[in-house]
């Protein structure tokens, strides 16, 4: 990877490892700066998956490209934090690094000044001190009852998020989807057995439009099925379900065949033996299996793995529907979802084997035909499915993490009830805080000049936010910069840059916003890794001493 024509993997190894690490984080910054902020330019990157071209300006989507041409360890290292912040977040990670390589050029130059490290760490720990004080004192707080009712902020909220990620139709139905899947969700997501992953099912529907998204309220099998005449009208009211784990086929006995293990055979046959013997053997076998099977009075079995064909014909006479080889996932999103276990031994089948679903229908979704399996609306883990329309593949994988990173808003807003504002307020409002305890009389008499000097230097670095958003919009940030610093000096609150109207403005009147929990998590992850990578040439010394020692 190249960027005016530095190269991460030419990097020297000579200078010393923070140097480096200094380097590769300016390069990674620089790498993200363009598409930062709604007015940011999208990366044309390459999906190994899909073997295509892919137009992004996600920020979660660029570090896997990146990845992908990063060879250096430590710059591998560096990666992973923007990968923490985003499996979290689903957002935040071009922040993250913007400020990062920011902050660190503030330390070279603080460096370059006769600032030991020592008092740049002690720097960084006042620092994230009044971080936290902030995220007490200034934020907007809500109730939960107020968000999980007010789908009118949720959706401007929702919009906030994602604006300029989409074209704006596509961002009003990405965001009135995210409020649908909010009000499903209700107060689960405040549960300790909830986790948005294994609770939210999601499914592609490549070839059709983003308008024809929709949610379902149960999931999805994508394999064919077997049997299907037996579903009236498209539709089974309370099917009785069977998921069978282990797989339903006979090998030959005599290990002729693949040699692998057999199903329960319970007799050997010797070489040559009679093939007759061998048929009816299987017969009987299979006879017993479904009748074993039939027991529960099933109208649905799922098998993981594959199905012997005398088997797979009995089930068809006695009106069962059949789906073979299901997906792992899909496989236990339905037992989880209908609280089952699954069949591991014919032997020992019993009711809690036994799953009655709400409603089972056979339709068409996006091009293919397929098994929708609806649940109980009062199942308290009953799991949704998100059908995600869009032209190709790819677009789906887009607006999947668009939703997410919405799905994940909402988890942290009901989890915790604040909001923080975009456009850059946070980042001024949390510099001007900054200053102000700098001039209080108790910091001044617990800190020594130097720390003051550092922390002055620092707060700087935080504007970097604010410019860039202004920067990518067209705007002369140093003009608007100093505009904005004025209005916060004095004191005018919740001031930010609107890139939509190009407005220096309330960010309470624009609904421009900002999720807390995600920034609050980049902020202490961005404390935590600045500290790791001042300290990390001590580490390097310290060994060695240790060593000749
Ligand atoms: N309408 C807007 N006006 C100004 N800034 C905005 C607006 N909408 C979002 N932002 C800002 O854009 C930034 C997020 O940009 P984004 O490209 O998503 O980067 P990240 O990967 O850090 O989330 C945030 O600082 C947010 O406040
Ligand atoms: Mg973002």
């Amino acid at each position: 990877m190249e960027l005016g024509g530095i190269s991460i993997k030419n990097i020297k190894l000579n200078t010393n490892s923070s140097a480096r690490l200094i380097q590769i984080c300016k390069i990674i910054a620089e790498y993200f700066k363009g598409s930062f902020g709604p007015k940011g330019l999208d990366k044309l990157l390459y999906d190994k998956f899909d073997n295509n071209i892919l137009i992004s300006s996600d920020g979660g989507t660029i570090l896997e490209d990146l990845k992908e041409h990063i060879e250096l360890k430590l710059a591998k290292f560096i990666l992973t934090y923007g990968k923490n912040i985003y499996d979290r977040n689903g957002d935040g990670v071009k922040t993250f690094y913007i400020l990062l390589s920011e902050m660190l050029s503030i330390f070279q130059k603080l460096t370059e000044q006769g600032i030991s490290r020592g008092i740049i760490l002690e720097s960084l720990d006042k620092i994230k001190e009044q971080w936290i004080k902030f995220t007490q004192h200034s934020l907007l707080e809500r109730s939960r009852e107020k968000i999980l009712k007010n789908e009118r902020f949720l959706s401007s909220y929702f919009i906030s998020l994602i604006y300029g990620k989409f074209s704006n139709s596509n961002t009003k139905h990405i965001a009135d989807l995210a409020v649908k899947i909010s009000c499903m969700l209700g107060n689960k997501p405040l549960a300790a057995w909830f986790d948005p992953k294994t609770f939210i099912q999601f499914q592609f529907l490549p070839g059709t439009f983003i308008t024809e998204s929709k949610i379902l309220n149960g999931c999805i099998i994508s394999k064919e099925p077997v049997n299907t005449t037996i579903i009236p009208g498209h539709s089974l009211l309370k099917p009785r379900i069977l998921a069978v784990k282990m797989k339903l086929y006979l090998d030959p006995p005599d290990g002729s065949e693949s040699g692998h293990q057999g199903y329960e055979y319970d007799i050997k046959f010797k070489n040559g033996q009679d093939h007759n013997d061998f048929t009816k053997y299987m017969e009987d076998r299979s006879i017993k299996i479904v009748n074993n099977l039939l027991k529960l009075k099933p109208d649905l079995i799922i098998t993981h793995k594959g199905i012997n064909r005398d088997i797979e014909s009995l089930l068809n006479k006695n009106d069962v529907l059949l789906i073979r080889r299901v997906k792992t996932d899909e496989f236990e999103n339905l037992t989880r979802v209908l609280e089952i276990e699954a069949i591991g031994s014919i032997n020992d089948i019993s009711d809690r084997n036994l799953g009655i679903a709400e409603r089972l229908t056979y339709k068409k979704i996006g091009r293919e035909k397929k098994i929708t399996i609806e649940l109980p609306k009062n199942k308290k883990r009953a799991i949704g499915t998100v059908l995600i329309g869009g032209s190709q593949w790819i677009v789906c994988k887009q607006v999947k993490r668009g939703l997410l990173k919405l799905i994940y808003a909402y988890i942290n807003l009901l989890r915790m009830p604040k909001i923080l504002y975009g456009g850059g307020n946070t980042e001024l409002a949390f510099a001007q805080y900054l200053k102000k305890s700098l001039s209080s009389q108790n910091f001044r008499i617990k800190s020594n000049y130097k720390i003051i000097y550092c922390i002055q230097e620092i707060l700087e670095g935080f504007y970097i936010i604010p410019s860039l958003l202004m920067e990518n919009a067209g705007i002369n940030s140093k003009k608007g910069l100093s505009i904005l610093i004025s209005k916060y000096i004095n004191d005018v609150r919740n001031i930010g840059f609107n890139v939509i109207n190009l407005q220096i403005e309330d960010m309470r009147h624009a609904h421009v916003y900002d999720n807390f929990s995600a920034k609050n998590h980049l902020y202490l992850t961005l404390f935590e890794s600045l500290k790791q990578i001042v300290r990390i040439d001590k580490i390097i010394n310290k060994k060695s001493i240790s060593k000749k020692s």
